[in-house]
């Protein structure tokens, strides 16, 4: 009979041998000890790296996909369909932030006279009623941009760059009664529950937040079979979670989709109208970034 103390000893035999073999697995599947902890942060910290570089790109090296000259008429085709009757009913005490507004050529539409060749489209009119903001982390702004600052005078219309959105504080920006983003920040954030809580606290009770995001779980669930999503959230488990369950979790916020699975890619046309001051966004964590046009994001809800 084996006595109590071998066949701990076995037992720890047995054990080592396993620990060995788990090792050895887990380095023949290139994960180190520390990745197992922390996944993903030197590689999204390079990753955050190239997208800087993008941001920086000027002329012949901006990439093809990096598109920062849409008009206010391509605005009234990727924005949720209450957006141009909204603008148009702006007062001249109400104030439009357009977050990564690349040059501008939006707000500039919304300024162009009336009797102009309607660059707009049937956007917005009357136009160029409220004051309005253009945000970019960089500066993109042109002679046809200065110029028309110029004309209208009064800081009318301000160009901000040099940071993102989280990098101002609400003082410096003020209150606004519509918010836009059309492939800007909310594409391109590593930290979207930051980002919509710092856009709802922009906003006037009342007041909307227009914006899209495209590679996404479709609200409606008519994506296409192959479609490839290039911004994934999950719960703590692991299971897919749809851009717009996550947005209507927010305490005074109500939040209206527009799904169009007919799209290149499924494409989320999204309308959050703040309805209280008290503002909660439930958080996620970030687990993949990889720099794009838009990048590729994964994030994670926390329990
Ligand atoms: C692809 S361009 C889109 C420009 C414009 N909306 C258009 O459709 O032509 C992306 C813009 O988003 C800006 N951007 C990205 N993340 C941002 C953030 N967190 N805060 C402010 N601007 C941001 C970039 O600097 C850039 O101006």
């Amino acid at each position: 009979m084996r006595s109590v103390k071998s066949s701990v000893k076995g037992r720890k035999t047995a054990g080592t041998r396993l620990a060995v073999v788990i090792v050895i697995v887990v380095q023949a599947l290139g994960i180190g000890a520390c990745s197992l902890q922390a996944p993903a942060q030197p590689r999204i910290n390079e990753e955050i790296a190239k997208q800087e570089k993008i941001y920086r790109s000027r002329g012949a090296d901006v990439p093809s996909g990096y598109v920062t000259g849409r008009a206010l008429s391509d605005y009234a085709g990727l924005l949720p369909s209450g957006f141009c009757d909204a603008l148009g009913k702006l007062r001249s005490s109400d104030q439009w932030l357009d977050i990564g507004a690349g040059e501008g050529q939006a707000i500039l539409d919304y300024y162009a006279p009336e009797d102009n060749a309607a660059p707009a489209g049937n956007c917005a009119r009357p136009r160029g009623q409220a004051r309005a903001v253009a945000m970019s982390i960089e500066d993109r702004r042109t002679d046809k941009w200065q110029q028309q600052a110029a004309n209208l005078g009064d800081g009318h219309i301000r160009y901000l760059f040099g940071k993102s959105l989280r990098n101002y504080s609400r003082e410096e920006l003020g209150k606004f009664q519509i918010i836009t983003d059309v492939y800007g920040g909310f594409s391109y954030t590593q930290d979207l529950s930051q980002f919509m809580e710092k856009v709802l606290s922009l906003l006037e009770v009342g007041g909307v937040f227009y914006t899209m995001v495209q590679g996404v779980h479709l609200e409606d669930g008519k994506d296409k079979p192959d479609s490839w999503y290039q911004t994934e959230l999950v719960d703590a488990a692991g299971r897919d979670v749809k851009v717009c369950s996550w947005l209507k979790k927010t305490t005074c916020a109500k939040v209206a989709c527009e799904s169009k699975g007919d799209w290149d890619s499924p494409t989320e046309l999204i309308n959050v109208q703040k309805v209280c001051s008290d503002v909660s966004v439930p958080r996620m964590k970030l687990l993949k970034f990889e720099a794009g046009n838009p990048p590729g994001r994964r994030f994670q809800l926390e329990p």
